[in-house]
């Protein structure tokens, strides 16, 4: 290795640690979570959908899928995500979705087939530390409030395995609680709720933007949004 190489290095492992510095961890195992929104999800479209509609919807407006695409959604959830791209992407195009939980899955599934859309959606259950499909075969992937449940240590590698499945010139549109480097009181008390209840308040503010460049890729546009004092970043990413 160069002196150059080096100091890109030692750039980088620096870069790494703005990123993960005060995000806290996330003790509780797959199955752990995977049972919790088993059991949540009945409930999601009532209590915790209405919260999450307005950012999702700015992601997904950002992320802009047009007809054709091949879309990923990575953790959809009850599907709010799935049916606007469904929509967008057309008879000639097709959205690929995958989520840990059984539950959120058959929530989901029904609704895409009431919906007429089982013809260019396809649903997959799994855990999407490990994606099951081949390198670069998407337009553009999608996640909301999802990137922010793994653990620290995790992130990195779920974002290379995005990377992995993008097209070259594919894009990246994460919708997360973003961290700040001076949290707010808000951030704070959030946090201590986190801590204290992590089955119910799962979710935990991280560095989107750091950990995304950190991942190699580049931003193209980035918004923060705010609800109740707590900031939600919206950032549109490339591979190249
Ligand atoms: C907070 S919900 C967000 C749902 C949806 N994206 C929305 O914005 O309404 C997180 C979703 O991610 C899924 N999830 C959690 N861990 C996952 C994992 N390791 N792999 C795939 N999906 C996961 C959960 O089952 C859940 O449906």
């Amino acid at each position: 290795m160069n002196s150059i190489e080096m100091n890109i290095s030692k750039m980088n492992v620096s870069k790494m640690n703005v990123s993960k510095m005060n995000v806290s961890r996330v003790p509780r195992s797959k199955s752990a979570a995977r049972a919790s929104y088993d059991r949540m999800g009945k409930w999601y479209d009532l209590f915790a959908s209405p919260f999450e509609k307005k950012f999702v919807n700015t992601g997904l407006q950002k992320l802009h899928a047009v007809p054709g695409e091949i879309i990923l959604e990575i953790g959809f959830g009850t599907g709010q995500g799935i049916f606007e791209l469904a929509g967008s992407v057309g008879n000639s195009g097709r959205v690929c979705g995958i989520d840990i939980s059984e539950k959120m899955c058959a929530i989901t599934r029904s609704k895409v087939e009431k919906a007429g859309f089982s013809e260019r959606v396809q649903l997959v259950c799994g855990d999407a530390a490990k994606l099951p499909f081949p390198s670069e075969s998407f337009d553009a992937i999608f996640m909301s409030f999802t990137l922010e449940l793994f653990d620290t240590p995790e992130i990195p590698i779920v974002l290379q395995e995005c990377r992995r499945v993008l097209k070259k010139d594919g894009r990246l549109c994460v919708v997360a609680m973003k961290q700040k480097h001076d949290p707010t009181l808000m951030i704070k008390l959030y946090e201590w709720a986190h801590g204290k209840f992590p089955n119910y308040v799962d979710c935990r503010p991280i560095f989107v933007r750091e950990m995304l460049e950190d991942a190699g890729f580049c931003i193209r546009d980035t918004t923060e949004i705010s609800s109740w004092g707590l900031p939600v970043e919206v950032v549109v990413s490339g591979k190249v």
